[in-house]
């Protein structure tokens, strides 16, 4: 059954923690309000006519786009969804935009700015769900200013593929992280009166062929890792809908998957709200039988099927019918639980950009990682005399992901490169900059100091510019997008190079990346210092300036692993990459082209999990970041139901790290998996004693159709990072077997 809402703390984890009453959050369904709001939808859904049962049931993109862009109605919003409402029975319409990092510009269509949050990498690296919550909050404050009422937010899928041009929407490659932090951002977003999603359900691994990939997973496997995700997302950000992916699951798409969406979803977690179709996911009308709920952006569909040919069926087929009221109750549920009826959202709010930017700023300081730091090359002296900024176009803006999450603020880009060919969606495909320039930030807070920026496309000249200065800051980029995924590990036209040169002739070189995915630093022992600032959103370039000089002493941990090479993972190859023309939206190449990924190499030992099965060292691994000051996590006791431990900053300034526990044995078979985790803010010298819950599920295995522990000696250490383990600490735990 659906566990009902759980009010989270700042900063604790495991579900038992969550339940524990911290923060209240004043707009987040009661188990009452959630009961009242089903009653209301079944009432309502008594009083409607078989014609206007299916108006809820599917809706269109409100921009012209497809073969056939229909005219939109008045009370649309240029956006990624419309879905007409039914004023007779005080039902609103469903005005849609994307996504998780902000309200998206859908190609500059709508001329407003609206506020980048960083990406979801950089948000996952604060490790903070307060940070995600207040984040949401502040997206879905922007949505409703704008006049939509659903934020397609919630990106939850786990990274299984470092080269997954989708990695900078999404949050981390493990399931409690991620589950934690989705769900404190969905708590944030819907406190607004506006319905979020979670998405996309599910598997949705990989960009190449993502509308026929076909991924071949156990449900134990499944249950263990992706899924749980979302699972833990949905209890504790109880969203008023879930997107159903792209991909395909054991043949089926996903958005007709019963597997996924009646059986997982809505029978074995009581999944109350609704599914909604991604955009030209909808295989056909019997995806209603398999548990879709909303066909959405339906011009983008081989055929409008949740429209008159579901009222066609309903009117003779008992099974559609029976379906068709509960589609209606699903998708009033979410609307009168979140309050889109008695909050009515309209046109023309207003956005106080500054309070907005000082969230998008907060998050991209804490979420940026120090990856190295030689010689204690940073923090920069603000008395520094010469300082070159080479590249990224760190004069004017900081880069940003693209596709249908793309985000700018007012006014637009500062920069925006295309990079397609042309064609109907080649304005997702561009690598703009927010306007938050490096260069300028770099000079306020280091006045006195001569800063020079050269745009690094010549090796001699970026060479010769590095021999001139004291320090020299290069900001590398590597643009991600949604549609495709990436070749390789390298940074592009060049980069790599550019850096091994100028770390030669200067060594007080210091690398800022900003990517959406983990690279290769095949010049990382000759560079003094490495910044990974990933996309860093609104107010990124002053985040970066405030690490470089130490205003911000950097607490960021790598919420994902930095492979050593491509032949660590368990597909070195990318399953389609070399054989399929890159298509945005395209379906498969000829109607019966098959495309399969098997995720059952990995199982539910994703990222870290893999290497340590592997015995493989990644480049970074899971959990790392270091500081300016140092930390010492000690004294780790358990008794596997909850951890304790004392956390104690050992170093001259005040910072931040993260608590992190690790399952490392069970009876002596060695295994990996974060069992717990807490940010801590501590003063120099200061120490704080941290409890962690310990989600049972994180020490289960899925088997004979639930959660299954075998008594045993479970062991668990703290870890500075995955990879650097403390002394283990065993507690004998019993048999239990329990369902979802
Ligand atoms: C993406 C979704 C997005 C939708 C609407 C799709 O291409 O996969 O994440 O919400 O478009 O723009």
């Amino acid at each position: 059954m659906q566990t009902s809402f759980k009010r989270v703390i700042a900063g604790s984890v495991g579900l038992a923690a969550l339940a524990i009453a911290g923060t209240s959050f004043a707009q987040t369904a009661t188990p009452a309000a959630s009961k009242a709001a089903e009653d209301r939808a079944v009432a309502t859904v008594k009083q409607m006519t078989p014609a206007e049962k299916t108006i809820l049931t599917h809706g269109v993109m409100p921009l012209p786009i497809g073969p056939n862009p229909p005219k939109f109605p008045d009370d649309a919003v240029p956006g990624a969804g419309y879905v007409a409402g039914i004023p007779r029975l005080g039902v609103p319409a469903l005005t849609e935009t994307d996504a998780s990092l902000g309200v998206s510009y859908v190609f500059g269509i709508r001329k407003d700015g609206a506020t980048a949050l960083p990406s979801g990498l950089a948000m996952a690296s604060t490790w903070n769900p307060d940070i995600l919550r207040r984040g949401g909050a502040m997206i879905g404050s922007e949505t409703r200013a704008k006049g939509f009422n659903v934020l397609l937010a919630g990106g939850a899928n786990l990274m299984r593929d470092p080269r997954n041009g989708r990695t900078f929407e999404y949050l981390s490659e493990d399931p409690l992280l991620t589950g934690v932090l989705v769900g404190n951002a969905l708590q944030g977003i819907q406190s607004n009166h506006v319905i979020s999603t979670i998405k996309h359900f599910a598997l949705n691994g990989q960009e190449t062929g993502r509308k026929f990939a076909d991924v071949q997973i156990s449900d134990a496997h499944a249950r263990e890792s992706d899924l749980l995700a979302f699972k833990i997302g949905i209890e504790i950000g109880n969203p008023g809908s879930v997107m159903c992916a792209y991909n395909r699951i054991h043949g089926e798409q996903a958005c007709a998957s019963d597997y996924l969406l009646n059986t997982v979803l809505k029978k074995d977690w009581g999944y109350k709200g609704f599914v909604m179709s991604d955009w030209g996911a909808v295989p056909g009308l019997d995806a209603a039988l398999k548990g879709l709920d909303q066909q959405s952006g339906e011009q983008l569909d081989p055929g409008v099927f949740f429209g008159d040919k579901l009222a066609a069926a309903a009117s003779s087929n008992p099974a559609y019918a029976a379906r068709l009221d509960d589609m209606n109750k699903r998708i009033l549920w979410a609307i009168y639980d979140n309050g889109l009826d008695t909050h009515p959202v309209s046109k023309g709010g207003k956005i106080d950009f500054a309070a907005d930017g000082a969230v998008a700023l907060e998050t991209a300081k804490q979420g940026i990682v120090l990856l190295r730091n030689e010689r204690a090359a940073l923090p920069l002296a603000k008395t520094a005399k010469t300082i070159a900024l080479i590249g990224g176009y760190a004069d004017s803006g900081v880069l940003s992901g693209g596709g249908s999450s793309q985000v700018q603020g007012e006014g637009g880009p500062a920069v925006n490169v295309p990079l397609s060919g042309g064609g109907e969606w080649s304005p997702f495909l561009a690598q703009a900059y927010h306007r938050s320039s490096p260069l300028a930030a770099i000079k306020a807070l280091a006045p006195k100091a001569q800063v020079f920026y050269r745009d690094g496309r010549y090796i001699a000249d970026a060479v010769a510019q590095a021999k001139r200065a004291e320090v020299v800051v290069i900001f590398a980029t590597k643009w991600a997008s949604e549609g495709f995924d990436q070749a390789d590990l390298s940074l592009p036209e060049g980069q790599d190079a550019m850096i091994a040169a100028v770390a030669a002739v200067n060594p007080n070189t210091i690398v800022v990346l900003e990517t959406g995915n983990p690279v290769a630093m095949p010049w990382l022992d000759k560079v003094a210092a490495v910044v990974q600032a990933w996309y860093p959103g609104a107010r990124g370039g002053e985040a970066i300036a405030s690490v470089l000089f130490g205003d911000t002493n950097p607490s960021g941990h790598l919420p994902i692993t930095f492979p050593a090479s491509l032949s660590q993972l368990p597909r070195p190859a990318l399953d389609g990459y070399d054989q399929l023309e890159p298509n945005f939206m395209g379906g498969p190449p000829t109607p019966d082209a098959k495309l399969t990924v098997n995720y059952d190499i990995e199982g539910s030992d994703v990222g870290y999990r893999w290497n340590a099965r592997k015995g493989q060292k990644a480049l970074f691994p899971f959990g790392y970041g270091l500081s300016y000051t140092s930390f010492d996590a000690t004294g780790l006791q358990t008794d596997g139901a909850t951890a304790r431990l004392t956390v104690k900053n050992t170093g001259k300034r005040a910072g931040a790290t993260v608590a992190q526990v690790y399952l490392v044995s069970r009876s002596g078979a060695q295994l990996q998996r974060l069992v717990g985790f807490q940010r801590v803010d501590l003063a120099p010298g200061a120490s704080r004693k941290v409890t962690l819950t310990i989600d049972p599920r994180l020490l289960a295995d899925w088997k004979d159709g639930g959660w299954t522990m075998p008594e045993g000696e479970y062991a668990f250490a703290i870890g500075k990072d995955a990879q650097t383990l403390g002394t283990p600490v065993t507690a004998r735990l019993r048999a239990r077997h329990w369902e979802e």
